[in-house]
């Protein structure tokens, strides 16, 4: 299932991210650890305001680890609590409750000072889809309670898990839209698995991973699929390289570019040939400082 966003759904998902906010004392902002910049909402801070803020980079057994931990420290000098965790295998996730005690030490302190009692810290998972909301609500849970992939909204009521001994979590996830208006973020997402559908053209993305790859990761790329092309060869002749060692040909022994360009995707999506973030903290940063961004 393909969520379409239009800019009524935009507007009714922040509304409902809004209100549900209102429950709670922290939020877990959970982003893409491979691209912790693309893979936020545009308008994530003013959704969340100064409510205190985990930012979770998960996936992190597919990022590269020097990468992720300079986007680890952006995020926590800009007062957020950062944690990278890999929730389909149930990594990292005992820091999850130490960072949402360490962000709402202050408020507790001052409902205790109060003479409020003592109760759990109320937190909700936001995100775009696929980055992993559903994934992580069941092993914090320790069993399944959210749908993984995109399913229609089905409405039930929500309930609060328990996880570890302070925390409280609400079942649903909410869900907000990813930055489609910058063409490289699209790309991005959708080298990811972020957006599975055609808002890029697969051809573009394949083109984008490739000369990522052979910029920065050039002998491994090689070996992955065993071929030697010249680093300044032009991308043809990398996907005729690819094609024939792969067998991927069609009628007249012409290379079936379609399947190359579906392979090449497929495997950067799953970590196949290295673990990477897309989104290059030095770069951006640069461009912020250009005022591009
Ligand atoms: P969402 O609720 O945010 O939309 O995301 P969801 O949990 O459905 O996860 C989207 C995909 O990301 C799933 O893969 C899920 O397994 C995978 N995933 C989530 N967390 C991690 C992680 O930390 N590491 C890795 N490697 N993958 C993760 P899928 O292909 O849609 O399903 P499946 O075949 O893996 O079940």
């Amino acid at each position: 299932m393909v969520i379409q966003w239009f800019p009524g759904h935009m507007a009714k998902a922040k509304r409902e991210v809004t209100e549900q906010l209102k429950k709670v004392d922290v939020v877990f902002e959970l982003v893409d650890a491979r691209i912790p910049y693309s893979s936020r909402n545009p308008m994530i801070d003013e959704v969340i305001q100064r409510k205190p803020r985990v930012v979770i980079l998960n996936k992190k057994d597919m990022a590269n680890v020097q990468e992720m931990n300079k986007w680890y420290a952006f995020f926590k000098a800009k007062g957020a609590v950062p944690v990278a965790v890999d929730a389909k295998h149930g990594k990292g996730l005992k820091q999850v409750e130490a960072a949402a005690i360490e962000v709402t030490k202050e408020k507790f302190e001052r409902e205790k000072a109060k003479g409020l009692k003592p109760r759990a810290i109320r937190a909700m998972i936001v995100g775009i889809p696929n980055v992993g909301k559903s994934t992580l609500i069941n092993k914090l849970a320790n069993r399944a309670i959210a749908q993984t992939g995109n399913k229609p909204g089905v409405t039930k009521q929500q309930q609060w898990i328990k996880v570890g001994k302070s925390l409280q979590l609400l079942d649903t996830p909410g869900i907000l839209w990813p930055k489609f208006e910058d063409q490289q973020v699209g790309i991005k997402l959708s080298l990811t698995g972020a957006i599975k559908d055609s808002i890029v053209h697969l051809d573009e993305v394949a083109i984008y991973g490739l000369n990522f790859l052979i910029q920065y990761d050039y002998k491994t790329l090689c070996h992955h699929y065993k071929i030697d092309v010249n680093r300044e060869a032009e991308n043809l002749e990398w996907f005729d390289a690819i094609g024939r060692k792969r067998g991927l040909l069609q009628r007249g022994n012409e290379v079936d570019y379609e399947a190359v360009i579906e392979l090449i995707v497929n495997d950067i999506r799953n970590a196949k040939i290295g673990t990477y973030c897309f989104d290059l903290y030095e770069e951006w940063q640069a461009e912020q400082d250009d005022g591009h961004a």
